[in-house]
């Protein structure tokens, strides 16, 4: 089992699969993927003894992140190697969607369960503007193939900002009016290299939850292994609104997510640095029970919070390179 001294349970792996990424968010990657070294990532085979490991220990979901994961060719094979290990009961991915609507079909054979995809426009041209590519129209054709081929967890993700789409609000919420997923509006995060399109365009969560409160959604009660939303919903609405709100008191109390990064780096929070390099415990199965070993005991290091004080925002690498 994996529990940290405090007695947070984990049953959930964020695992990246690569760090590259095509789109240019400008919140994440404005300026593209800069890569100045040879990345070698994570193999099946490794990925395999990885997750097998993380599953005798309780995982239960895997979430494949990246950069976008959709980048690597052999991204159904991870699917199904991943869903195929004992113990391991939801397959899920984040992806930019930019090639959803082409590779759906092959990601639900290989068994995904579960998707989030990143819409931060319902606009074309914002949309453009924000990411860098013209791909909205295809992403929500995508979207509707996912829903038509069975995927019942689905979940967009928006960062709204203020020079750019959180005009949009109002628009998100009547788009999701008859669609039955979960809207989750982030927090735009201070990273390590935005910090001036930080404080220029952060909209602060609190203020979209007294929006919703105002506007007659209610609170859904937390369940137990509920993930870092607060969720909403409201009679006249098929889908639910989700909060990721970081900076909030008491964000990390129910922290039930460990990451481990592309190149096998345990993160035991978004905001560490360094990560804890797993790799060299990953080339053979023999080395599994000194894995699971060293695993138990690097969560004991997860401390009890991110450490920022009150009104602090922190820095962490921009997203791609340890899977958001
Ligand atoms: P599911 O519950 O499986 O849908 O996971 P999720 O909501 O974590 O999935 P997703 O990949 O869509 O993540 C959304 C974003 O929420 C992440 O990219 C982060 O920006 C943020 N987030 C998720 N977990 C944490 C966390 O532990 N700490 C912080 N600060 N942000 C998080
Ligand atoms: N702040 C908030 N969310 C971010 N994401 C990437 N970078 C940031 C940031 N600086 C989000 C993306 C995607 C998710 C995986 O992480 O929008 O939906
Ligand atoms: Fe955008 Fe995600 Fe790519 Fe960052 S990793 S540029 S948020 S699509």
């Amino acid at each position: 089992m994996l529990k940290d001294k405090l007695g947070r349970e984990f049953h959930y792996l964020r695992l990246s699969i690569t760090d590259v990424c095509n789109f240019k968010c400008n919140y994440c990657l404005p300026d593209g993927y800069q890569c100045d070294s040879e990345r070698n990532f994570l193999s099946v085979e490794e990925i395999r003894r990885l997750v097998t490991g993380f599953a005798r220990l309780g995982t239960s979901k895997i979430r494949i992140t990246g950069g976008e994961p959709a980048l690597r060719k052999d991204l159904p094979l991870i699917i199904k190697t991943c869903k195929s290990i004992p113990g391991i009961n939801k397959v899920a991915i984040t992806t930019n969607g930019y090639n959803l609507e082409h590779k759906i079909e092959q990601w639900v054979e290989a068994g995904l369960d579960a998707l989030n995809v990143s819409i931060d426009s319902l606009k074309p041209d914002v949309f453009r503007l924000i990411t860098g590519h013209d791909k909205l129209t295809s992403i929500l054709r995508g979207l509707d193939k996912a829903h038509q081929l069975g995927i019942k967890d689905i979940k967009i993700n928006a960062v709204l900002m203020k020079a750019f789409n959180a005009s949009e609000f109002t628009d998100y919420l009547n788009w999701m009016r008859d669609k039955p997923y979960t809207l989750r509006f982030i927090e735009l995060m201070q990273t390590g290299d935005n910090l001036n399109f930080f404080k220029q365009n952060h909209v602060k969560g609190e203020d979209l939850k007294k929006q919703l409160l105002d506007d007659s959604w209610s609170s859904v009660i937390r369940k137990k292994d509920a993930g870092p939303a607060q969720e909403f919903f409201h009679p006249d609405y098929q889908g639910r609104i989700g909060l990721i709100m970081p900076y909030s008191k008491d964000f990390c109390q129910t922290c039930n997510r460990l990451r481990i990064s592309a190149l096998a780096k345990l993160h035991l929070c978004l905001f560490t640095e360094e990560g804890i390099d797993f790799r060299p415990l990953l080339q053979s199965d023999e080395q599994l029970d000194e894995f699971t070993t060293s695993l138990q005991q690097a969560l004991r290091q997860k401390t009890a919070s991110h450490l920022l004080q009150d009104g602090e925002t922190g820095i962490t690498k921009h997203l791609a390179m340890i899977g958001g």
